[in-house]
Parts: structure tokens; sequence; C-alpha cells
């Protein structure tokens, strides 16, 4: 029988709790997921690639259905590579609509066998996002609750 995988792109800097939500709601939909963490030269990034890659493995706990991988260059692209045409992202409020509305359009310009598929957040995860957890954990908030745990101590490590 044929596997039905799913591309879960993003940056990842750092994965947070809505993050694997994503992961494990979307796990349920398909046989296993492609979670790919965009190389972009251009980021002021907190963790390395490499990193995040690690603190994901660690938040899924080596789950077997759950591939991370990198990618730089043209999404579409990599997903062409993996032999995959499901794009996977979380929407959390009305405020990231136009900018993945206009991400999927393109993405479905440059390659029309690529859909992107969305998923709400959960309630519990509306307001959290890599950008917030990285300012709040920099300026000695707790942020505790909104990442998993091996991030929370790579936060802690990285600040300390
Ligand atoms: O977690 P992010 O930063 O919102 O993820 C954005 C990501 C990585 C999905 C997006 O920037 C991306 O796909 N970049 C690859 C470049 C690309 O394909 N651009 C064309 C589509 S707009």
């Amino acid at each position: 029988m044929t596997q039905r995988i799913a591309l879960y792109p993003g940056s990842f800097d750092p994965p947070t709790n809505g993050h694997l939500s994503i992961i494990q709601r979307g796990l349920k939909m398909f046989d296993g997921l492609i979670v790919a963490v965009l190389r972009n030269p251009a980021k002021d990034a907190l963790f390395t690639v490499e990193q995040r890659v690690e603190l994901l493995k660690g938040a899924v706990d080596g789950d077997s259905k759950v591939q991370v991988k990198t990618f730089s260059g043209l999404l579409v692209k990599f997903a062409q590579e993996q032999g995959v045409n499901t794009v996977l992202r979380g929407l959390r409020a009305v405020s990231d609509f136009e900018y993945e509305f206009q991400m999927a359009n393109m993405n479905r310009k440059l390659d029309p066998n690529i859909e992107t598929l969305f998923m709400m957040t959960g309630e519990d995860y509306f307001y959290i996002s890599s950008r917030f957890v990285r300012d709040v954990a920099r300026l000695g908030g707790d942020v505790s609750g909104l990442v998993p745990q091996n991030v929370l101590l790579a936060l802690k490590k990285r600040f300390k």
C-alpha cells in the first residue's frame, strides 16, 4: 500500500509546542511526515539548523513516522525530490492568513501538483510563535509549557 507522506516545512527556531501539536495531529491524517527545516543564511537565527534538527528529533522522541530533514532553495523543488505532494502548515490567527495564502498560491503556481493543507493550531497554542518564544527566553521570561522539554533546556542553556 502507498504510504501517505506530507511535508511540514518551517524555520523551527526554536520548535514550539504549537509545532509539535501540528506534527501529532498531522500523523493522524498521514502515515508519516517529513519535517523540513529551511536553511536560510539570511536569517538571524538563534539555533543553528543542525541544532534545530536535533531539537525536533528530541521533541518527537525518535518517532519513526517523523523524518527530520533540511532543505534550501524552493520548497516545491524539495517536495518533488522527496516525492511528496502535500505541504502541511499550521494556521494560528487571521494574521497568519495572508502570508500563508500567498505562499500556498505561489507554491501552486510553481507546481500545480502540490497542495497545501492547513491545520488550525490548537486553542492552547494560538499565541505561541517561535519569535515570541525567542524574545521572551532572551529576556529571562518563563517559556515552560510553550516549548517541548528538550527545547526548554536548550533555551535555558543558551541564555543562562
Ligand atoms: O516557519 P516559517 O519561517 O514560517 O517557514 C517558512 C517556509 C520555510 C515554509 C518558507 O519560507 C519557504 O518555504 N521557504 C523556501 C523558499 C520558497 O520556496 N519560496 C517560495 C514560496 S513563497
